[in-house]
């Protein structure tokens, strides 16, 4: 492969998926149909505990992040598992229909989910959207704008107290004192081989 940062090009935006008893941040989401009721689809890695939440719920939600988003949502949904802190307490929520939304967004959209495509790495959850509203009209996060501005929206080395291991083919970065020997990552799916310390 000559260089897959191509994928990065690719606009799209950065969303706080969440479902009942936790919840990711995720980039990887289309509209899949258009119309009142359009499917929507977002695929979440196998290793992130939001795919078990997923798994066992009927519905989800996607908060959209506006540029402005406070980088503290990013850390706790895009850097922590929900297997070990509750992520809606270090955030104000409201529900959706008993799903907790994002205050600091630009609105959610929730789904109804309709199907479950089963790929190597990741789960594509296609769910119908059944609600949604608009919170504000500033400019949503692009992929793109989270990767220029990553430094600022995400706590460095020293604030996080560990290493940071950085995914040399999607930007990834995983805290810790060694990138253990199974990880895949969550981003892209390759493994250890492919994480450089960050200098
Ligand atoms: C900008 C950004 C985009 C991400 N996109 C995705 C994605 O599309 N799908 C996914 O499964 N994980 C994605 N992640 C990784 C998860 O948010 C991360 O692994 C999270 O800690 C998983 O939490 P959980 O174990 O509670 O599910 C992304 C992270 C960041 C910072």
């Amino acid at each position: 492969m000559k260089n897959s940062k191509i994928t990065r090009k690719i606009t799209q935006g950065v969303y706080v998926l969440t479902t009942q008893g936790g919840g990711c941040i995720v980039d990887a989401v289309s509209r899949v149909s258009a119309g009142d009721q359009p499917l929507i689809s977002v695929a979440v890695a196998k290793t992130n505990h939001s795919h078990k939440l997923l798994a066992e719920n009927d519905t989800f939600a996607l908060s959209v992040l506006g540029e402005d988003a406070d980088p503290e949502i990013i850390q706790t949904f895009g850097f922590n598992c929900s297997k070990d802190c509750d992520k809606f307490a270090k955030c104000e929520t409201e529900e959706a229909d008993g799903v907790p939304v994002i205050k600091a967004s630009l609105g959610y959209m929730l789904c109804e989910k309709v199907d479950a495509i089963d790929t190597e790495t990741h789960t594509l959850y296609i769910g119908r959207m059944v609600e949604g509203d608009v919170f504000s009209d500033e400019r949503p996060m692009s992929y793109a704008y989270y990767q220029e501005h990553k430094g600022k929206l995400t706590k460095t080395q020293s604030e996080q107290g560990k290493t940071a291991w950085v995914c040399t083919a999607c930007g990834y970065v995983y805290y810790g004192d060694e990138v253990p020997d199974d990880y895949k990552c969550p981003l892209c799916g390759l493994g250890k081989d492919y994480f450089k310390k960050k200098a």
